[in-house]
C-alpha cells in the first residue's frame, strides 16, 4: 500500500501539463476492438486504469505497444476472445465498455460485472436497455453480463435513455457501429468524451453523428480501418490542477486543455474569487486573497461535473461564508470524503443531496484515506492548502486517473512524496 505524505501551506505556483483524458482512453482503448487494422493512439494517459484494460485487451489477443510519448499502438484483429479475464475486469469500472465492444465485434460477449470506484451505486440497466434495442438476447447474474444475437439478430435500432448515462452511451456507440442499419441515442450523454469517441470511431471509417447533442445517430458500417488519433486533454484532471491553485492561493498556468471544456470549472472558481485567464490551449488561474462562498449544483455536461464535486468542496471548505454544494448524479458520493475533510477542521453539513459548507481560516493536517479518485484527489488538494503534515493513505485510488502526480505537483513547488509500505 503507497500513501503520500504532503507538508501543506506553500502556494503552487509554475506550469504544468495535463494529460489525455482517462475516460475518452477507457472507451477508444476498447473501441480499438472493432477496428481490422492497426490503430495509433496519442495522448494515451500512463495511469492504473489504462494498464489494467491494455493487460485485459492484450490477454484476449491483442497486440499492444507502448511508443515514448504516451502513444499506444494497438492491433485487435487477431483477437478471438469473447470472454476477458474476470478477474482484471472486476478491477476496473470502464471494463463494461468490453460488452459493447465484443457485441458489435463478435455478436457476443460473456464479460464479468465491473468493479472500480464504488462511491455510489452504479446500475447498468440503461446500457442492458440499449444491448435489447440492438436485437441482443441479455443474461445478467450477480457476477457477470452474458450477450448474444436474440432470435431476429442485431440490428441498428432506437433507444431513448431513461437517465443521462455516459457509460450506457458509449457502450450503445460501441456496440452499434458495425451493425447493419441505423441507431439512434436519444438523451444521450454529451461529455467530451462521448464526442471524442465518436471522432475517433468516424477516423477509422464509421459513420456517427450528433454525437455531443441528446442525440446521437449512427448508421453502420461494413467495417472500420486503422489509423491515427490523438485524445483529447483530460477535463477532470485539469479541473483538480485548477482548484489545488484555487485553494492554495497559488498562480498555475494549466496547459495541453480545451478551455471550451472547462467553462463549467472556471465559471464557479471565479465566482470564488480568482482572476481566471483563457488561451488557446491553456488556463491561468490567479489568486486575488480569500475566497468567496459560492453554490454549485453538479449536473451531466455542460453542467458543473460530479466528478469535481469533491474538490470544490475543498475550496468551499476554505472560502469566506457559507457555501452551497448539490449532488444530483451520486447522491451518496459526499461519504467518501467529507469525514476526512472534517478531521482536518472543515465544517460541511450533510443533509440528503446538499452539503453546507461553512468556510474555515484555516485546515490542518491529519492522517485521512482515499476512499476513491476524485475523493482522494480531493484530499491532495486539502493537504497541500492545509497548515502542517497531511497523510493520504489508500493512493492506489488516485493513480488510476491522475498521471505522474507527484511529479506534476512537486514541479508547481508542492512538498508532497510518496511513500511505499511495506
Ligand atoms: N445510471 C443508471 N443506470 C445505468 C447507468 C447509469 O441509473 O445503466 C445512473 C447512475 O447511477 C448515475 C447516472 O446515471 O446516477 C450517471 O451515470 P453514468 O452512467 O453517466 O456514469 P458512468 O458512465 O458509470 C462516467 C465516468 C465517471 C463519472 C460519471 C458521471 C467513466 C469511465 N466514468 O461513469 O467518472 O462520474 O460518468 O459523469 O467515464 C471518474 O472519472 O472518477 C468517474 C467516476
Amino acid at each position: 500500500m503507497a500513501k503520500y505524505e504532503i507538508c501543506g501551506g506553500t502556494p503552487l505556483s509554475g506550469t504544468v501539463t495535463i494529460s489525455g483524458a482517462k475516460n475518452a482512453a477507457v472507451a477508444i482503448l476498447p473501441a480499438a476492438l472493432l477496428v481490422s487494422g492497426k490503430c495509433r493512439i496519442e495522448n494515451v494517459p500512463d495511469i492504473s486504469d489504462v494498464r489494467v484494460l491494455l493487460d485485459i485487451l492484450s490477454g484476449m489477443g491483442a497486440e499492444i505497444a507502448w511508443e515514448p510519448g504516451n502513444v499506444v499502438l494497438i492491433d485487435c484483429t487477431g483477437v478471438t476472445c469473447t470472454r476477458p479475464d474476470p478477474e482484471l475486469v472486476r478491477q476496473m469500472r470502464a471494463s463494461y465498455y468490453l460488452m459493447g465492444a465484443l457485441l458489435g465485434r463478435f455478436g457476443r460477449a460473456h464479460v464479468a460485472l465491473p468493479g472500480g470506484c464504488n462511491f455510489a451505486s452504479r446500475p447498468i440497466d440503461q446500457h442492458i436497455k440499449g444491448f435489447l434495442a440492438l436485437g441482443a438476447e441479455v443474461e445478467e447474474t450477480d457476477d457477470y453480463v452474458d450477450l448474444e444475437p436474440g432470435p431476429e439478430g442485431l440490428k441498428g435500432g432506437r433507444v431513448s435513455l431513461d437517465v443521462v448515462s455516459v457509460g450506457a452511451t458509449v457502450n450503445i456507440m460501441l456496440a452499434a457501429v458495425l451493425l447493419p442499419g441505423q441507431t439512434v441515442i436519444e438523451n444521450a450523454a454529451k461529455e467530451p468524451h462521448i464526442v471524442d469517441l465518436a471522432n475517433f470511431l468516424n477516423t477509422m471509417g464509421a459513420s456517427v453523428s450528433g454525437a455531443g447533442t441528446d442525440t446521437v445517430k449512427i448508421r453502420g458500417v461494413q467495417s472500420l480501418r486503422g489509423g491515427s488519433y490523438a485524445i483529447i486533454p483530460d477535463q477532470i484532471e485539469a479541473g483538480t490542477y485548477l482548484a489545488a491553485a484555487t485553494a492554495t492561493g497559488g498562480n498555475v498556468l494549466v496547459r495541453n486543455v480545451i478551455p471550451k471544456h472547462l467553462e463549467c470549472i472556471t465559471t464557479k472558481l471565479r465566482e470564488m474569487g480568482v482572476r481566471i485567464i483563457n488561451y488557446d490551449d491553456a488556463v491561468r488561474v490567479q489568486s486575488t486573497g480569500r475566497l468567496r462562498c459560492t453554490t454549485v449544483k453538479t449536473r451531466p455536461y455542460p453542467g458543473f461535473p460530479t466528478d469535481m464535486q469533491a474538490q470544490i468542496c475543498v475550496c468551499m471548505s476554505l472560502a469566506a461564508g457559507i457555501s452551497r454544494l448539490t449532488e444530483s448524479v451520486y447522491e451518496t458520493r459526499f461519504f467518501g470524503y467529507c469525514a476526512e475533510l472534517e478531521s482536518m477542521g472543515a465544517d460541511i453539513l450533510i443533509s440528503g443531496k446538499t452539503a453546507t459548507v461553512t468556510g474555515r481560516e484555516k485546515l490542518h493536517g491529519a492522517t485521512v484515506h482515499a476512499h476513491d479518485l476524485r475523493a482522494g484527489a480531493a484530499l491532495v488538494i486539502a493537504g497541500l492548502a492545509a497548515e502542517g503534515v497531511t497523510t493520504v493513505e489508500d493512493v492506489h485510488y488516485i493513480e488510476r486517473g491522475y498521471e505522474n502526480i507527484i511529479d506534476k505537483l512537486t514541479s508547481l513547488g508542492a512538498k508532497i512524496r510518496r511513500i511505499e509500505e511495506p
